[in-house]
């Protein structure tokens, strides 16, 4: 299958997990990795499925990376119909009333525009006990073989 994995950061952590996230999934699929900063909505295309990865920054906002992608999805009148992607979002549970905010944001965005979320939205707490990774790569594979059943593809 074809996975397109986008994130947004602002420190690097996001990039970094989305960065192992590929290594863990190229073996067994084509996977690119990307920026949000260097994605245009209407590079969204319905012929792959993105895992989003993205953290929360400032007052429960989307980091610095995902801001012009965000911006542009406000003012889109893109069609993602047919657009299938599941989000992770890192962040930290010390920011209690906007505690990841910003991969919430994100899949709004999406799903605002006609995609559709693949599983539920998965989360990351800096200040939880786990690993990022230890979280993260069970989920990529779960929305992975859930998304390949939409998407009717062979995992
Ligand atoms: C100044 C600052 C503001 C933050 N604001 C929030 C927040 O509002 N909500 C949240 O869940 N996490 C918040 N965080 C935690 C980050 O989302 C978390 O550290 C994440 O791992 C950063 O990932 P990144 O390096 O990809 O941006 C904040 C962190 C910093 C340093």
């Amino acid at each position: 299958m074809k996975i397109a994995i986008l994130y947004g950061t602002e420190t690097g952590n996001a990039e970094m997990l989305a960065e192992d996230i590929m290594a863990e999934l190229e073996g067994a699929h084509e996977v690119t990795c990307a920026n949000l900063s260097d994605i245009a909505p209407a590079d969204i295309s319905d012929d792959r499925f993105y895992l989003l990865v993205c953290s929360t920054y400032g007052d429960g906002d989307l980091p610095a990376s995902a801001q012009p992608f965000a911006e542009s999805m406000d003012g889109s009148d893109v069609s993602l119909a047919g657009v299938h992607f599941a989000v992770f979002g890192l962040g930290d549970s010390e920011y209690d009333e906007t505690y990841n905010n910003g991969s919430f944001r994100l899949a709004e965005l999406m799903t605002a525009k006609g995609a559709t979320q693949i599983g539920e939205r998965v989360v990351h707490d800096a200040s939880g006990s786990d690993l990022a990774e230890d979280i993260a790569f069970p989920w990529a594979e779960a929305v992975v073989a859930q998304a390949s059943e939409h998407l009717g593809q062979a995992a």
